[in-house]
Parts: C-alpha cells; structure tokens; sequence
C-alpha cells in the first residue's frame, strides 16, 4: 500500500485501568490501580502530557486476572468531570444496551464535559459475561450485524428528530432525542469508534464507523487492515474511518532495559488465566469461516498483554519508539492506544521523553514533503522513508 500524504499529527489515547490486575496478565509488580482516585490523577497527568483520548473498558464479571471491574460509561463520565480536555471513550456492548438508552446518556454526558464523550462499541468476547445476565449469545457475525444496527441507531438518534430504525435486532419509533449532544461540523455527535479484526469487524467499519481500532500488529497486520478497512468504506461511498493501533509501550533509557522488562512479564505470566483468556477469546472467534478476527494467530506470549500489545513493538529507547510510532503513522495510523506497566511514572515519561521526539521526527518528515513538493528542493527517496 502507498504511505498517506501529509496526515495530521500522530494522536495518542491510553487504556484506562478501570479493571484490576493491570494491563498484562503478569505478577510482575504494576504499579498501576484501577480505582479512581489513582484513574483521577492518571487522566490530569496524562491530558498533561500529550493524550487527547482515554478508552475505558468494560467487562462485567472477574476473569482471567481481572478481579474487580469499573462500570466504564460511569467511570468515563467521572473522568471526563475531572479533567479539561481528556476525550473519553466509554465501551459499550450491543446486546446488553439499548442504543436509544446509550444515546440518552450520551448527549447528558456530553453537555456536561463540553462536547468530549465518545463510544467504543464492542461486539463481545465473554460468552459466560453474557450467559450470566441472562442474555443470549449470538454467533460471530450475528453479534456484528447487531453491532452495526446499534450503531445505526445511535448515530440516528443522536442527529435527527423523528429517528426510525426498523432492524432484526431494534426498533426505534419516531423518537426525537433532546437534547441532542453537542455538535461542530468537525463533530456532528459523539465519536463512534469500534473494537475487532475480522472480516465482519472491518466490513462493518467502513459502512458506519467513525474509527476503527486494531489489536496490536507489526507493519504487514496494519496495512492488511487499512487496505481492507479503506476498501469497505468506498464501497459504502463514505470517507474512510480513521485508524487506531493498540500497543503496549515500554521505553527506557536503553534498549536493554525494555527489553528485559517484556522478558520478566512473559516470564511472571499467570499461566492459568492467560492460557482460560486464550481458550475463551479463540472459541469467540471460532464461528468466522477465514479466521482473521483477533486473537486467532496469537502466541501465549502475545496473551499476556491481552490485546496483543507487544506484538506493535513499541519497546525500546524514546528514539526507537518514537520512529516506529512514525513508521506506523505513515502506514496510515491516525491514534495509538497505549498501555503502560506503571501508568503514572510512565506517561510521564512518555510526554517527556518520547512525544518530543515523535514531533520532531513529523516536523522533518513534513519538510521533506514540502521539499519534494518544489522541484529544486526535492529531497532523495530514501529520506523520506
Ligand atoms: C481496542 C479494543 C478494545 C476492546 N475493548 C473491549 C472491552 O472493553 N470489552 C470487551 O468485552 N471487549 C472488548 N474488545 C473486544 C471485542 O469485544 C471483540 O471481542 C473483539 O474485538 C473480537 O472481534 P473480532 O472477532 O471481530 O476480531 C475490544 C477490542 C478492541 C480492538
């Protein structure tokens, strides 16, 4: 695929620990908590410190290492209260929300933090989560033919008055939400991102969402999902959904030290719940003929971050990381989402030492662009890869 032209700056967005146990599935110490006066702190550092989004997850019950869980529209509403320009994404799955009952919500919590709510919707993993609400089940593709109407619906309701929807799984009835969230022309509602890989996952991103997120991937995963993704969105005749990029980031001062830092997480791996994790999330995606959905290649050791975090490689010096994260943008990604071993001491570390780099690398990748542009100017190919 050709690299994008000139794109905006690279934007950046971490994993709210609203769940305990941390972002790997490791004994190693995390000096991370996912209460919310430690999640209060992390949101003003981090807002403080380059990050325009936050991403709540949501998961209703212990498993696999994540004993006591957060409510994630509520705790995104907290955390939105507490900062000034943090945009939060709250997950949310169809199947237990009633879309209209979501946008309710969504305009309130919009109005009262100046516009910066936002909805990752999920299709699920956690058949027993579902089971135990008393809920059904559905079967992969069924859960994202659910997803989409939901969607439809949301972005319905959220924009029109007299919103219909007669879906297979909804149905909205000449409802008129007010008030309706804010809104800009850059911004008609709250931003509709999705989670999920497979074929179903990026179909569904072209026809109706504004962001599609992957699990963490190197170059050739990313690409693959773009070109797919770019594909299904001018099919549907709309612009392309923008792309975000899960990945687990450990800088340190040197190469070394990162490095052994991943070799001690793998190595301090709760076995048992990574190995119950694997076998839940792989039957999940069984029912999909191709098996492209997330999780289906993945290694124990990918597990242990379980959104495949370490797989993006953004582990090493600031400079390393910092010309990955530009080599990722150029491929076409527009956010990362990163999570951290120790939140607080390391978006600290990230804005400091990391993102002064990231703009640095950008500035010179843009002089480059305008130099190419004037034939006297024109920089050598390889400088601008
Ligand atoms: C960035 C991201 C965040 C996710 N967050 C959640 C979550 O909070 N709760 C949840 O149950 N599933 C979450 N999922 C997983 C999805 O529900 C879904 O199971 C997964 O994306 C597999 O879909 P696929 O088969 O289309 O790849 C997330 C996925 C991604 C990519």
């Amino acid at each position: 695929m050709s690299e994008s032209p000139a794109q905006a700056p690279a934007r950046f967005a971490y994993w709210v620990p609203n769940v305990s146990g941390g972002l790997v599935t490791s004994t190693i110490e995390q000096r991370t908590d996912w209460g919310y006066d430690y999640n209060r702190k992390l949101a003003v550092l981090a807002e403080n410190n380059g990050f325009e989004y936050a991403l709540s997850q949501v998961r209703y019950m212990a498993s696999y290492g994540a004993e006591f869980q957060h409510e994630s529209t509520s705790f995104s509403l907290a955390l939105l209260l507490a900062t000034e320009r943090l945009k939060v994404i709250a997950a949310v799955h169809p199947g237990l929300w009633h879309p209209g009952v979501l946008a309710k919500l969504g305009a309130t919590a919009d109005h009262l933090s100046g516009g910066r709510f936002a909805v990752n919707v999920v299709s699920g993993w956690f058949k027993g989560e579902f089971t135990a609400l008393g809920e059904p089940w559905l079967e992969h593709d069924e859960r994202y033919r659910r997803a989409e109407e939901f969607i439809r619906a949301l972005r319905a309701i959220w924009t029109e008055d007299h919103a219909e929807l007669a879906g297979d799984f909804y149905r909205i009835r000449d409802f008129s939400l007010k008030p309706k969230p804010l809104n800009s022309p850059a911004r008609p509602h709250p931003e509709i991102f999705q989670g999920g890989n497979s074929t179903a996952a990026r179909a569904m991103a072209g026809r109706v969402s504004d962001w599609y997120f992957s699990n963490g991937k190197d170059f050739d995963g990313v690409t693959e999902q773009i070109r797919d993704v770019r594909a299904s969105a001018a099919a549907a005749g709309r612009p392309a959904p923008r792309f975000g990029l899960n990945g687990f980031l450990i800088a340190r001062d040197t190469e070394a030290e990162a490095r052994e830092v991943l070799r001690e997480i793998i190595a301090k791996a709760d076995t048992e719940a990574v190995r119950g994790f694997g076998a839940a999330v792989q039957q999940a995606g069984q029912s999909t003929a191709d098996r492209t959905g997330m999780w289906q290649d993945s290694s124990f050791e990918d597990l242990v971050q379980y959104n495949d975090g370490f797989r993006t490689g953004l582990i090493g010096t600031p400079e390393q990381i910092a010309e990955r994260i530009v080599a990722f943008k150029r491929r076409g990604v527009d956010l990362f989402l990163l999570g951290f071993l120790h939140y607080l001491e390391e978006v600290e570390y990230f804005g400091e030492r990391v993102l002064p780099l990231v703009r640095e690398l950008e500035a010179r990748e843009e002089g480059h662009e305008a130099d190419a542009a004037t034939p006297a100017g024109r920089a050598p190919a390889a400088a601008r890869h």
